[in-house]
């Protein structure tokens, strides 16, 4: 609010007294409109719905006023809301990308891309899931903090150009598409496939190929957690183009298609959106992770039937805590990977006070099959036990 300048006024007419007084009365009147605009209290989008193209949750009574032409009692939601621009423009990219034709390159790979601190303690594992399948695979390693020091020539020459990156962090998002970007540059690579350095193969090399790429959808998990680590992140200024009843939560290892990696390239608009209100210690005290939302919300929106709702790389979250559970050497035996390749079910826990688990069954080209390609987290000591069973993949086919 700027602060009046004072007027000297030597004429004594009261008509002149009349006019300051009110300018006067007209800037307290529109200082305490602006206090009002910015401290009246925020709606919770999801409950009231707000479909307005100025922003939303400016006055309580706007929802009222949306009515439906026949006068009807109807749900406020059966109501479109006017898309901005960008939020136009956005679409039109996304919607001719998806319908581009699948140009399948005469021999099409999978791009591995592995999001690491430093050096790969599993690389010997994944050159013996690599070896004899030269050209129908692309490595790529961002190495967040150190240089790696790699062995295999699976790997050699494969590091590109990296920032760091913390953990929670929007620089985390960054690096995923900085890799995507990368790979996206041969055109031959038709899947997509993030990694961290705790991941390990559980397939062999052929049946992850077919399972990727075979398939017409990105295996990216997706689930609604209405708990306060899903939309309790959730906030009012991702408004209006994200709304609450599109928030979503899922684990950030995912894969995906070419299209979804080229339209993640276009966007900017989500991008924008999450970047900017959704991060650790943001407004109203929330911690909000970007790596967990961004992806899962952004295709729930634009693409709900191409996504697989569930991630191919297992992860044992039972414990309940902020990290999940590391798998030591006992455990890494035969029947612990038997065991996790035969699940054909992915269960999804909420984070509110019942803890609900919903399992979603994987369906691959509609028929329910095994979920899981990867695994993750293993401490670097079970290298020997998985370097051992690797001869047994080939069983799993
Ligand atoms: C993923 O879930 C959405 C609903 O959230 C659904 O529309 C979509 O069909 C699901 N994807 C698959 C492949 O079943
Ligand atoms: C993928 O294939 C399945 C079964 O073949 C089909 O039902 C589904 O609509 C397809 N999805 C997309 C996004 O093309
Ligand atoms: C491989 O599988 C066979 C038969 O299931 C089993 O006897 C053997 O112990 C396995 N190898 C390893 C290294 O576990």
């Amino acid at each position: 609010m700027m602060v009046g300048t004072k007027r000297q006024s030597s004429s004594s007419s009261s008509l002149i007294k009349r006019s300051i007084w009110i300018i006067a009365f007209v800037f307290v009147l529109s200082f305490f409109l602006v206090v009002a605009y910015y401290y009246q209290p925020k709606l919770k989008a999801s409950q009231k719905g707000c479909y307005s193209t100025q922003g939303c949750g400016t006055n309580t009574n706007d929802v009222q006023l949306i009515k439906v032409e026949d006068n009807k009692e109807e749900e406020v939601e059966l109501v479109p809301r006017e898309l901005t621009d960008e939020e136009m423009e956005s679409r039109v990219v996304v919607k001719d990308i998806l319908r581009l034709q699948n140009l399948q390159p005469k021999k099409p790979k999978v791009a591995f891309m592995f999001l690491t601190q430093g050096s790969l303690p599993f690389e010997k594992l994944w050159h013996m899931f690599f070896s004899g399948h030269e050209g129908k695979f692309s490595v790529y390693v961002h190495a967040s903090r150190e240089t790696p020091i790699h062995f295999s020539n699976y790997f050699i020459g494969r590091d590109i150009h990296s920032e760091p990156v913390a953990w929670g962090k929007f620089s985390m998002v960054e690096a995923e598409k900085r890799l995507l970007g990368n790979a996206l540059l041969d055109p031959d690579n038709q899947h997509f496939v993030l990694l961290s350095e705790s991941c390990v193969p559980v397939r062999p090399f052929q049946f992850v190929y077919k399972y990727l790429l075979f398939s017409n959808v990105s295996f990216l998990d997706c689930y609604l957690d209405l708990g306060p680590h899903g939309n309790g992140r959730y906030i009012d200024y991702m408004m209006p183009e994200v709304e609450e009843k599109d928030f979503r939560k899922g684990s950030q290892w995912f894969t995906m298609k070419r299209q979804h990696a080229l339209i993640v390239m276009a966007d900017n608009l989500y991008l924008r959106k999450f970047r900017d209100h959704c991060r650790p210690g943001m407004e109203g005290g929330r911690n909000c992770y970007s790596d967990e939302h961004y992806f899962p919300t952004f295709f729930h929106m634009i693409d709900p039937g191409g996504i697989s709702n569930w991630s191919v790389t297992y992860v044992d979250w039972s414990e309940g805590k902020w990290h999940p559970r590391s798998f030591t050497a006992e455990e890494v035996n035969n029947r612990f990977l038997e065991a996790l390749t035969s699940i054909d079910v992915c269960p999804h826990i909420t984070s509110d006070e019942k803890r609900t688990i919903r399992f979603t069954p994987c369906m691959w080209k509609g028929s329910r099959r095994p979920c899981y390609l990867f695994a993750r987290k293993f401490f670097p000591e079970t290298l020997d036990n998985l370097v051992a069973l690797f001869s047994n993949y080939s069983t799993l086919l």
